[in-house]
């Protein structure tokens, strides 16, 4: 078969991704608007975004960051909290101020400290997300002391979610930036009403890349990087060509010093150069045929939105990832950093 010397794809989106605020936005933002034309943005901010205000707010400011003519749309998400109302999260939705609701783990990752204690505490709003069709959006680790790292999103699957879907089986569920072979099969056994995101650092990955020569800081992110079979596991799923996967890059920068440090920060900046790094896992898996239906269908299909028109073209040409970039002010390693890729976007 001969190799293709571009790739024209509708344009796409991202379902998962941290903009931050304030100067770090400024930075951060324009990068995803480049590459994609919506992104389901998350709500952990310091304080996070737990009503409708505080996200409608949001939003603005990430509008004032990016240049007027912009086509970008952000997807805006709602934190939840032990105390959530669920009327004010069926008014938020019914007013198109949110499309989906976060649910993070009390202490799971980088800003959950407000996040969920107890699932059985917002069953009442979880029921009412069943009723009016809202997505709920769910980083999938338990926080129990005792559950090592590298099983902490196997078991959540088998404590927390597998009941979560029998109980409310109209519940549309995106399980996050998925990183094992339980999480694949999880979903490719839940029903159409069951999703996952995938990132491409776990598609790239595995924790060797961590751990291996020596203590890599770059390459942390929660869930953390898994074993290489976990990592094969992703590959399949994500090139399959099932509805149930889709792109989501958890782009979730952070300053170098606070990543370079004796407690460092969770999160991998990937977001310049998303497209161009997914890329490269389908032609590795020679699957390019499938790349537009991950990029760019299934997942508007997903959230029932309309998908993109226009298009973007990727060429087959070296691109060298910078060692760092300055993000409004701050020196933030990219994920790739030092490589060389082999697409690139045309801009
Ligand atoms: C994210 C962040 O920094 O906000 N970090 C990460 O490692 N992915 C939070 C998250 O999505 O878990
Ligand atoms: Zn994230």
């Amino acid at each position: 078969m001969t190799s293709p010397e571009t790739i024209t794809i509708r344009r796409p989106d991202d379902w998962h991704v941290h903009l931050r605020d304030g100067a770090l936005l400024a930075g951060v933002a324009p990068h995803t608007a480049r590459q994609f034309a919506r992104a389901i943005v998350m709500p952990n901010l310091s304080p996070p975004m737990m009503d409708s205000a505080g996200v409608a707010a949001y939003r603005a400011r990430i509008m004032a960051a990016l240049p007027d003519d912009t086509s970008f749309t952000p997807l805006m998400t709602l934190y939840l909290t032990d105390h959530t109302d669920p009327d004010e999260v069926a008014r938020g939705h019914a007013d198109a101020v949110f499309v989906a609701a976060k649910l993070y783990p009390a202490h799971a990752t980088t800003g959950s400290a407000h996040g969920v204690t107890d699932i059985a505490r917002i069953m009442p709003v979880l029921a009412r997300m069943e009723a009016i069709g809202m997505p709920l959006l769910i980083h999938g680790e338990v926080t129990d002391a005792h559950v090592d790292i590298f099983d902490r999103e196997a078991v959540f699957i088998a404590r927390t979610l597998e009941p979560l879907v029998k109980a409310l089986p109209g519940l549309r569920v995106v399980f996050e930036h998925v990183t094992t072979a339980e999480a694949v099969q999880f979903v490719e056994s839940a029903g159409p009403n069951v999703a996952a995101t995938i990132t491409p650092q776990h598609l790239h990955i595995n924790r060797n890349a961590m751990l291996v020569g020596g203590i890599r800081p770059h390459a942390y992110c929660l869930p953390v990087a898994k074993r290489e079979h976990h990592r094969l596991a992703l590959r399949k799923a994500a090139t399959s060509g099932s509805a149930q996967f889709f792109l989501g890059t958890d782009s979730a920068p952070h300053a170098r010093h606070l990543k370079e440090a004796a407690c460092g920060c969770a999160g991998i900046f990937n977001a310049p150069y998303a497209l161009e790094s997914y890329l490269a896992v389908f032609e590795e898996e020679g699957a390019l045929d499938r790349f537009e239906g991950f990029a760019s269908e299934h997942g508007p299909r997903f959230y029932r939105l309309p998908l993109n028109e226009g298009t973007v073209t990727l060429e087959r040409a070296p691109v060298t990832v910078p060692e760092e970039i300055d993000v409004g002010g701050t020196v933030i390693v990219p994920f790739h950093a030092g490589e060389t890729l082999g697409w690139r976007l045309r801009s």
